[in-house]
């Protein structure tokens, strides 16, 4: 049985069911279930090593080698959503990539071809995936290059990799990835690398590409403010679960996990309702991230819990509160002693 909530069919462009991954014996993702629709933007947090990347290079097929996926992946935007993505083979997912979903890497340079002038690189996915002709993919790609905010796009479709800044080379890197109209973006880490004062502008760039195609979206981030700005959902990762899960306002303001509740504790969420504080003084979650194949048994979260009990060496059952308490929108969190009370079941 699943330890979240089952998914219902309905607007979803993704729906991930009990995804769980593993290097040879040792499990890193474990029955991992939400779903996205047409239009919403999805955050994705928790600390270094929680298992986010990993959620989304197995979505889109780029798991690295020795690792293996069992679930489901269901991709319903411009694909039969029949198919579990797990199941096609390589050629099938190489279709898919980089038309009805894309991705946005933490380093712009290692999607980009060095060699190649970035027009000719965003033309090359429009020609590749036969969504525009050559003739035409030239001229959209400059398009493109304007519509992701870059000042005089003629000059910068000339220009190689290197000749750009790094928000420069990040825009570029979300033309590639929107030129097709993909149904699903997943970015992870977009603007990590990016000065503090780029940040903001690629992060509304992406908003508005997003909002503009009625796409899904998926971010990963250790942002919680960030989180806040960019998505209506969040989900919290720990130890390769899904830990809490909810309306970014709600889970941000009332935290139910007590990881959720330390890692809301330890950020700056200034401006958030019921969740204003002083930046002095931030309080860390104890100890850390234990290294993959180590998390303890039962709640994953244990060992690092300062509320927990013999009762949390078994695994908390995933507790659904909300409109739809069946639903893969519903407010939910796993954990036997949440903060704000007892559970309410
Ligand atoms: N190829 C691999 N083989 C074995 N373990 C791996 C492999 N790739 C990742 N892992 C492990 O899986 C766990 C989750 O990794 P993942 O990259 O998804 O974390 P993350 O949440 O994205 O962290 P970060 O915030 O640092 O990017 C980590 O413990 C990592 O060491
Ligand atoms: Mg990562």
């Amino acid at each position: 049985m699943s330890a979240q909530p089952s998914v219902a069919p309905d607007r979803s462009v993704l729906r991930v069911e009990d995804l769980s991954v593993a290097a040879g014996s040792t499990p890193l993702l474990h029955e991992v279930t939400f779903a996205i629709d047409r239009g919403e933007r999805v955050g994705l947090i928790g600390e270094s090593g929680s298992g986010k990347s990993l959620t989304a290079l197995a979505v889109m097929g780029l798991l690295p080698e020795g690792l293996g996926a069992t679930g489901e992946v269901r991709l319903s935007a411009r694909s039969p959503a029949t198919r579990n993505l797990l199941e096609v083979g390589e050629r099938a997912m190489a279709r898919l990539r980089g038309d009805s979903m894309s991705m946005v890497f933490q380093e712009p340079m290692t999607a980009l071809n060095p060699t190649m002038r970035v027009g000719a690189q965003v033309a090359e996915v429009m020609t590749i995936h036969r969504t525009r002709p050559k003739a035409q993919a030239r001229a959209r790609a400059v398009e493109l290059l304007e519509q992701v905010g870059l000042p005089d796009p003629a000059h910068v479709a000339r220009a190689y990799p290197h000749e750009l800044s790094g928000g420069q080379r990040q825009r570029v890197v979300l033309a590639i990835a929107l030129a097709n109209d993909p149904g699903l973006l997943i970015c992870d880490e977009p603007t990590t690398a990016l000065d503090v004062t780029v940040q903001a502008t690629v992060l509304d760039l992406i908003v508005r590409g997003i909002e503009e195609r009625d796409a899904a979206m998926l971010f990963i981030t250790h942002d919680l403010a960030v989180v806040a700005t960019v998505c209506e959902r969040v989900l919290v990762m720990y130890g390769g679960r899904i830990v809490e899960a909810g309306p970014v306002t709600e889970v941000f303001a009332d935290p139910r996990h007590r990881y959720t509740q330390g890692l809301v504790a330890a950020s700056d969420l200034t401006g958030i309702d019921g969740a204003r504080r002083e930046r002095a003084a931030l309080p860390t979650i104890p100890g850390t991230v234990p290294p993959a194949g180590r998390f303890p048994d039962g709640c994953v979260f244990r060992s690092r819990c300062a509320h927990a009990t013999e009762v949390c060496r078994t695994r908390p059952p995933w507790t659904t509160r909300g409109e739809h308490p069946a639903g893969e929108h519903a407010r939910g969190f796993a954990c036997h002693h949440p903060a704000g009370g007892e559970r309410d079941d």
